[in-house]
């Protein structure tokens, strides 16, 4: 790179204050509707973009929520155990920010806006029809954090989409779906946006031949951890299927998994009855496989 032209950008420290996260730190961010009932069955909604998968394996999926632990929509987590997630399109983005509004508890948000509801598949808050893509949700966890946050743990009970979108090529799905991206606010006032409906695509290729020198002792250790559990011949054949780029992953997981269970050594028959549980299908593996694995 020339140097002159371009020269590098002078950094500058910034001091940590309670919201850095919104007031200069950039988090581009999914933006959503939480639904959910009081326990009194009265409906809320609330305007949250602190989410984020938390187990993306199909066994036990899970999202995790972020919530102010005064939020009516935490309590009524709290209280119920069930709340849906609704992604609301760029298009209806002043409703979504009506649900933002410190509405008085008990009042449904969604009643001073044009979204309709409709009833849910698994659980009992409504879900939004206007939204295009939907995440029905009960409690796994939830974690108290220090007296301002919650975070909770949502298992997934149910993806709902609007119908033929999940079948859509990304590149045609993400104009379609038109999803506002959050992009922080000022002063708890002016919130900004832009939207998944211009995108671009970049080919994420193989990365090239690169000789890694060995540290001090590490193939030692790989050694010693290979050897820590017997394998099978067909186990053994198994896991040589799977993309170079897990087998070690795959292979310390299965022999955790194992060992919790108090088993001595890696059948090809226990190795398949993990991959099940857990989801290990082909069709996951494939995503994974690289030149290096198809000239093998
Ligand atoms: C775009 C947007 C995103 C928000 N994200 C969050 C969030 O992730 N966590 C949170 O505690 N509050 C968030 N808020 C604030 C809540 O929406 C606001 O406190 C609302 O009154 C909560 O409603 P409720 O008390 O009925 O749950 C967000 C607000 C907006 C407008």
């Amino acid at each position: 790179m020339d140097a002159q032209a371009n020269p590098l950008p002078e950094k500058e420290e910034v001091r940590i204050r309670p919201f850095w996260y919104s007031d200069y730190w950039i988090f581009p961010k999914l933006i959503t509707i939480v639904t959910t009932l009081d326990k009194h069955g009265r409906i809320n909604a609330g305007a949250y973009s602190h989410i984020m998968q938390h187990d993306v394996m199909h066994k036990n999926p899970r999202i995790l929520l972020g919530f102010r632990n005064t939020s009516h929509t935490f309590n009524n987590i709290r209280e119920t155990g069930e709340f849906v997630i609704n992604c609301p399109k760029y298009d209806t983005l002043a409703d979504m920010m009506e649900t933002g509004r410190f509405y008085p508890d008990g009042a449904n948000e969604l009643d001073y806006t044009n979204y309709t509801m409709i009833p849910s598949r698994k659980v009992k808050p409504p879900s939004i029809a206007e939204c295009p893509q939907i995440i029905e949700c009960t409690v796994d966890k939830i974690y108290e954090l220090d007296r301002t946050q919650g975070h909770v743990l949502g298992k997934m009970e149910a993806i709902v989409m609007d119908k033929g979108l999940a079948a859509l090529p990304r590149a045609e799905r993400l104009p379609a779906m038109n999803l506002p991206v959050g992009l922080g606010d000022e002063k708890r006032k002016y919130y900004f946006y832009t939207s998944t409906h211009d995108v671009v695509m970049h080919e994420l290729g193989d990365p090239p031949d690169v000789e890694v020198e060995p540290v001090a002792g590490e193939a030692e250790e790989e050694a010693a951890e290979a050897d820590a559990m017997e394998w099978d011949a067909q186990a053994l054949e198994m896991l040589d299927g799977v993309p170079k780029a897990l087998q070690k992953m795959v292979r310390g997981q299965v022999e955790g998994a194992l060992l919790d269970r108090g088993e001595k050594a890696v059948t090809g028959a226990l190795f398949k009855g993990l991959a099940r549980e857990f989801g290990l299908s082909e069709e996951l593996l494939d995503r994974y496989r690289t030149d290096a694995d198809t000239a093998a």
